[in-house]
């Protein structure tokens, strides 16, 4: 069974989702403000980014906010945004020196001139990195984003899945070819997708965890990367032993 899953990626490292949830009740429960807990989550992103090389991990997109999240109080949204600004000034060098690439995912038209600087610097410091594709995704919705793809290639004949696919994992025109999702995780308890990684996740191992995001560290990925391979990938296919039958 593991020798089945392992043949599905032997070839490549994994691309891992992340669905970052739970910062605000992991504040409340501690009797502090919700922004507390995103302001934790932070360094639950500094080891989940330090680890995954190390665990085969060659793309990680973590869910930082989606396009549904503008609808929460302006206090809790303009905290967010100085905390992704604070992130992106601090981490880059270590990005540099770790051979980590960062690209952000979403829309960038509602979010400020100075968070669109600070994005483009550290995509711009970071694009060697080899070691490991971090894509943060900020204002993104899945199923926006695949309209826009569809938008783009309107009239351009037909469609393949990898056309459509290269094109979803390009969204600010930068040549980038992501491999589909193989393992999604979302902290926090719920069961829910959340408009995140649609169509990327159509095979995707799903890993619900009730840890809090902030109390996420590297031995709860290294548990879900466990997970993953025990996991029989079938693509729709049947395994060897069962073609025997
Ligand atoms: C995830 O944590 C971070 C964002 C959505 C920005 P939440 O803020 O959703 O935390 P809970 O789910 O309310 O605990
Ligand atoms: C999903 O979490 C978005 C992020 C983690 C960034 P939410 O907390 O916004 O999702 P719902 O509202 O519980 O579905
Ligand atoms: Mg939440």
């Amino acid at each position: 069974m593991i020798q089945s899953s392992l043949q599905n990626v032997d070839s490549r490292r994994l691309h891992v989702g992340i669905i970052m949830d739970g910062n605000g009740r992991w504040a409340q429960a501690r009797g502090w403000p919700r922004v507390e807990g995103h302001r934790a989550g932070a360094g639950a992103v500094r080891r989940v980014v330090e680890a995954a090389p190390g665990m085969g991990i060659g793309v990680l997109t973590l869910y930082a906010f989606s396009s549904d999240n503008w609808r929460r109080p302006s206090r809790e949204v303009e905290t967010l945004m100085r905390l992704f600004r604070v992130y992106l000034r601090t981490e880059t060098e270590r990005c540099i020196a770790n051979g980590v690439r960062i690209d952000m995912i979403g829309r960038r038209d509602r979010l400020s001139l100075r968070l669109c600087s600070a994005i483009e610097a550290a995509e711009a410091a970071t694009i060697g990195g080899k070691t490991l594709h971090m894509r943060i995704a900020v204002d993104y919705s899945s199923r926006e984003a695949i309209l826009r793809a569809a938008a783009r290639l309107n009239g351009a004949g037909e469609v393949t899945r990898e056309a459509f696919s290269r094109e979803l994992g390009d969204p600010n025109g930068r040549a980038v070819d992501v491999p589909d999702v193989d393992l999604l995780i979302r902290t926090g308890g719920e069961q829910r997708l959340s408009d995140f990684l649609l169509w990327e996740s159509a095979y995707a191992e799903l890993i619900f965890t009730k840890r809090m995001w902030p109390d996420f560290d590297a031995s709860d990925l290294a548990g879900a990367v466990d997970e993953f391979y025990r996991r029989e990938r079938r693509f729709g296919g049947l395994t060897e032993s069962a073609k025997a039958l």
